[in-house]
């Protein structure tokens, strides 16, 4: 498989927001660069408060074993602060932050 160089997009449809993720970057990293306040908080993999479920497109992990369970990936579930994307992405129900 060939590697993309260009950024992916990742898409929130729930807030009508999209922005650029470069393939070897975060997607919260991604996320908070473009401006967008989304839920998060060790940024590790651990927490679980950027929690949210990818519709469609592919990832993977920048750690061997991101705090979720086997259900959990298979229902789709991922932790943005952990993930690089392998594709375009959309996610849903990612919670926006307070701050
Ligand atoms: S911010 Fe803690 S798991 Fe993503």
């Amino acid at each position: 498989m060939s590697k993309q160089i260009q950024p992916f997009t990742i898409r929130l449809p729930q807030y009508d927001k999209e922005f650029l993720c470069a393939a070897e970057e975060s997607v919260l990293d991604a996320a908070l660069k473009h401006g967008l306040m989304l839920a998060n908080s060790c940024r590790n993999g651990t927490c679980r408060t950027c929690l949210c479920r990818l519709q469609s497109g592919q990832i993977t992990y920048q750690i061997e074993w991101p705090g979720l369970s086997f259900d959990e990936k298979a229902e789709g579930y991922i932790l943005p602060c952990v993930a690089k994307p392998l594709s375009d992405l959309v996610l849903l129900d990612w919670v926006l932050s307070q701050a």
